[in-house]
């Protein structure tokens, strides 16, 4: 009987964790995509109209370049908050800070990097 429960409280953990990775792939899709591109290369749609281009997410040589930390602030804050354009939009609102931190794990996906790497 315990031995039941427990295997049903790991699938419900490890079911919530497998939700945490796909919110942040859709929300990344959702709301980053139209700028930073399909495959965060930093070729969205927007970008013909933009005089900042996008970062591209995926070079690890400048994503390694940032601390989580630092990468954390500049989502929920915006652009400017790490001296950056205006045009890398603030998330604060939109996102909870969980959320943020899961977009953050998302980028070092797509860079395949750590900070200081
Ligand atoms: C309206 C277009 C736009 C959208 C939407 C957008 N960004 Fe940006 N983002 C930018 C631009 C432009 C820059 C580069 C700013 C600069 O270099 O001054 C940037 C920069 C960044 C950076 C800083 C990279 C660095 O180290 O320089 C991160 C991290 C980032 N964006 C993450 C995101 C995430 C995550 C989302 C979705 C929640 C998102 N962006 C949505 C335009 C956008």
């Amino acid at each position: 009987m315990l031995n039941r429960f427990l295997l049903v409280l790991l699938l419900a953990v490890i079911s919530a964790q497998a939700q945490a990775k796909e919110t942040a792939t859709d929300n990344y899709k959702a709301y980053c995509m139209q700028c930073h591109g399909m495959a965060g290369n930093g070729k969205g749609v927007n970008i013909r109209d933009m005089s900042v281009m996008p970062r591209d997410h995926t070079d690890a040589k400048a994503m390694s370049g940032r601390s989580d930390e630092t990468l954390f602030k500049v989502i929920k804050e915006g652009g400017p908050s790490i001296e950056k354009s205006v045009l890398m939009p603030p998330w604060d609102g939109v996102f909870s800070d969980e959320e943020i931190k899961d977009l953050v794990q998302h980028l070092r996906m797509l860079c395949k990097c750590k900070f200081g790497t």
